[in-house]
């Protein structure tokens, strides 16, 4: 080793490579720069270490003097150091979890929740103002027998809804069933197997032989009510009709009737409803068909019309729905789309 006065033990060259060393440790960036800053300035060969080397040149009086010098240099290097590893493994260790952190927050949506369809939610509403005047919910099948259909219901046989062309008839034909084409016929299923009073609703799906367009479907849903006391008139029909109309529309909502001819009803009429918010300004649209009930049916179902009176009625519930929510195209309710029924929410 030469004595190159570099390597010279003087107190400047002692603070000068701590310094450097210390600045070389601070500008460390990652545990591998600072393995280079600890191999440059702190381990052999370093221009401290070689500094300490010196020692033995210098002479004894003054050993104490720079022993002590060097030592704190060297504590100092050292304690630099430590810190920055320290540092540095800390931001690293932060770095790593940040990257492999988790959001926990977002919920994974393995399955579409999909939506309630807003014929099956307006049926429920429909139900519920019912009941809370004090009705009950009645129910009937589908696939209904032609005396319940019509016969029972007054309809002669010659009546045009029975010929072929309106109604499915189910295979073979002398069993008489026939896919219901009105939910009417729960009228007198419930006559005949419950006691009067009666005050019943019925909503629930009917089939015709229609067009699959923007007005018709095949296959729709209804919801008929029957009402069968002592001493019932019009004005019960017409007062519960108007208050439906509130419910469902709101309170600007009103209703008239028309007259009209149903066989099972006498007098009967066509329901017209009114609101100033209809598609195509305040006007009247035709809602259903009503009536009191036909003394021929009470009496097919055994009730004496000379002491029970009643009144009955049936509306389509996918007209109510395009009423109430603009609905443009019938269609659309047939389909299944689940983007048309999310835009109805849990309620309608
Ligand atoms: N069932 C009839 C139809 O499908 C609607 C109807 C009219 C029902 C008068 C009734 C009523 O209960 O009284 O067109």
């Amino acid at each position: 080793m030469s004595d190159a006065p570099e390597n010279e033990i003087t107190p400047e060259a002692v603070t000068a490579a701590a310094e450097a060393a210390v600045a070389a440790i601070a500008a460390a960036s990652d545990s591998a720069e600072l393995k280079a800053a600890r191999q440059a300035h702190v381990a052999e060969g370093s221009p401290l270490a070689r500094l300490n080397a010196r020692m033995r040149d210098v002479p004894a009086d003054r050993k104490a003097e720079f022993g002590k010098l060097v030592g704190q240099a060297r504590g100092q290097v050292t304690q630099a150091l430590a810190a920055r590893e320290t540092a540095l493994a800390e931001a690293e260790l932060a770095a790593k979890l940040e990257g492999e952190r988790v959001d926990i927050t977002a919920v994974p949506q393995r399955t579409r929740v999909g939506a309630r369809h807003p014929l099956t939610l307006l049926q429920e509403q429909i139900g519920d103002i019912f009941v809370g005047m004090g009705w009950e919910i009645a129910e009937g099948p589908e696939l209904e027998h032609e005396w319940f259909n019509f016969d029972a219901l007054n309809v002669d046989p010659d009546h045009p809804a029975r010929q072929m062309q309106d109604t499915f008839y189910v295979d073979p034909v002398e069993r008489h069933l026939v896919l219901r084409t009105q939910t009417s016929p729960v009228q007198m299923r419930t006559m005949l197997s419950r006691d009067v009073p009666i005050y019943v609703i019925s909503p629930g799906r009917v089939y015709r032989t229609d067009e699959f367009d923007a007005t018709h479907l095949p296959v729709f849903t209804q919801f008929e009510g029957l009402v069968v006391d002592k001493g019932i008139t019009m004005a019960h029909l017409k007062g519960t009709l108007d208050h439906v109309a509130k419910q469902l529309f709101g309170a600007e909502a009103k209703t008239r009737f028309r007259a009209n001819f149903f066989p099972f009803t006498e007098p009967s009429a066509e329901l017209d409803l009114w609101h100033p918010t209809f598609k195509g300004g305040a006007r009247w649209i035709e809602w259903g068909g009503c009536g009191m009930v036909n003394p021929n049916v009470l009496r097919a179902a055994g009730l004496d019309p000379e002491v029970y009176s009643g009144f009955a009625f049936g509306m389509g519930v996918e007209r109510t729905l395009m009423f109430r929510s603009d609905v443009q195209d019938m269609r659309d309710m047939a389909e299944g789309d689940v983007r048309f029924s999310e835009q109805f929410g849990m309620v309608v």
